[in-house]
């Protein structure tokens, strides 16, 4: 049976500090689930099983991915939503700064573009290409991004446009996503660390 793989990256150094955006490099925890990661890959996926991992081309997914000994792609494509003026705010700061455009997102976050940015429907857009070449491969483990995932993940479940921007996708666990006819099966696979 087909599988598909997801996994965040480890934690970052913005992740510690509540910002978003940015190109920050992995936090000592988000470095030691980069080791664990292919442990956990042997383990629930198998020993020597041919996959491919695909990255974004952001410094904290490559660096997840490091120590995974198989074929690897790095598509621009899987870069976490742009989130334009506010690159490297927290949630407070924006709060504070644009007000009006907080609640707008928390009024319809798949539609809210970032002043500058993208929105959720601009990244399914973006990620077009990516699904179109998961639908035609096998075996392909994703080391993405909160955002990028969540669209992946609602495509393959089915997840309406309400739902999609509030998917649940923990740091630091793989996800582990089985298509069949009518539904996917979903399994979660969480590292304590
Ligand atoms: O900015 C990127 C975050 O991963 C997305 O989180 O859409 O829930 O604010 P959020």
């Amino acid at each position: 049976k087909k599988r598909i793989w997801f996994s965040r990256h480890g934690e970052s150094q913005f992740n510690v500090q509540d910002r978003i955006g940015g190109d920050a490099d992995l936090s000592p925890r988000g470095e030691s689930y980069a080791q664990h990661l292919p442990s956990l890959v042997s383990k629930h996926i198998g020993d020597n099983y041919p996959l491919t991992v695909w990255t974004s081309t952001m410094k904290r997914t490559i660096q997840t991915a490091r120590y995974l000994d198989y074929p690897k792609k790095e598509w621009k494509a899987l870069e976490e939503l742009d989130t334009g003026v506010c690159d490297g705010m927290t949630y407070d700061e924006i709060a504070e700064k644009y007000p009006e455009d907080y609640i707008q997102r928390d009024q319809d976050k798949f539609n809210y573009r970032y002043r500058g940015g993208e929105s959720y429907r601009d990244l399914v857009l973006r990620l077009e290409p990516v699904i179109m070449e998961l639908e035609q491969h096998e075996r392909i483990l994703i080391v993405a991004h909160q955002a990028t995932i969540r669209c992946l993940y609602a495509y393959f479940m089915n997840l309406d446009h309400d739902q999609l921007p509030y998917a649940r996708v923990p740091l630091h666990t793989l996800i582990e996503l089985t298509p069949t006819a009518y539904h996917c099966e979903e399994k979660y696979y969480k590292v304590d660390i």
